[in-house]
């Protein structure tokens, strides 16, 4: 993750900014919306209950929706103020930790929550030390964002940024490197569900464990 990035997540202005993030603008509340339905929908498919990482949990953002499939959830994150953040909201255990060496046994999980996360993440090799460790936790499911190449928002992105250089690109998998990455990794993409392909290159994978 870009440095300066990591370095505002992990301040307490940071984080309370992140937690008020999706409602500055109705731009934003209307993506949170779409989020939110996308994973309302994900979620009816990896059934009800069971013991559920969230991780990143950043401010807790889908804490309701967590609660409402009546799960048991752990946050975790590597920035103590989002856990904070994520602690005025829920009552949940909260653990610090990083995403590629995760403080938890093997098999801890029924499934694991990702949400923005990867699209963060420029090295390939942190990013399968993350498909990893998510096999390694989960019992049964991975819920997981990612940035798909494949989508109008991206390419036209991608086309600013080769011919008038005003964007960079963004860190993007196709759906093949991703079923071909998790694959290795001990993982099974069973199906992608797109947020708003016009309008954002996020994608939401549903990954079993192989
Ligand atoms: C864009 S926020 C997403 C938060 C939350 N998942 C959401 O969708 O609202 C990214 C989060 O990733 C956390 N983070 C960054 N690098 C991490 C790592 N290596 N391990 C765990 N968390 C990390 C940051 O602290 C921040 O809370």
């Amino acid at each position: 993750m870009d440095t300066h990035l990591i370095n505002r997540y992990r301040s307490t202005h940071g984080a309370e900014a992140y937690a008020d993030k999706y409602n500055q603008t109705w731009m934003r509340r209307l993506s949170n919306w779409r989020e939110h339905q996308i994973v309302a929908r994900a979620l009816a498919a990896c059934g009800r209950g069971g013991r559920v990482l969230n991780m990143p949990s950043g401010a807790g953002r889908f804490g309701e929706l967590l609660k409402s499939q009546g799960f048991s959830v752990v946050g975790c994150d590597i920035s103590l103020p989002m856990l904070e953040e994520t602690g005025a909201r829920w009552p949940w255990p909260l653990v610090e930790g990083s995403a590629f060496a995760l403080p938890f046994k093997d098999r801890t999980f029924d499934g694991l929550f990702i949400m923005r996360l990867m699209h963060h993440i420029n090295d390939s090799n942190e990013r399968l030390t993350l498909f990893r460790e998510a096999a390694r936790l989960t019992r049964n499911w991975v819920l997981i964002t990612y940035a798909d190449y494949h989508t109008p928002k991206n390419l036209i992105r991608e086309t600013r940024a080769r011919w008038i250089k005003d964007r960079k690109p963004k860190i993007t998998l196709t759906r093949e490197q991703l079923e071909r990455e998790v694959r290795s990794c001990g993982l099974r993409l069973e199906r992608i569900y797109t947020v708003s392909p016009l309008f954002t290159p996020l994608a939401l994978a549903l990954l079993r464990k192989a």
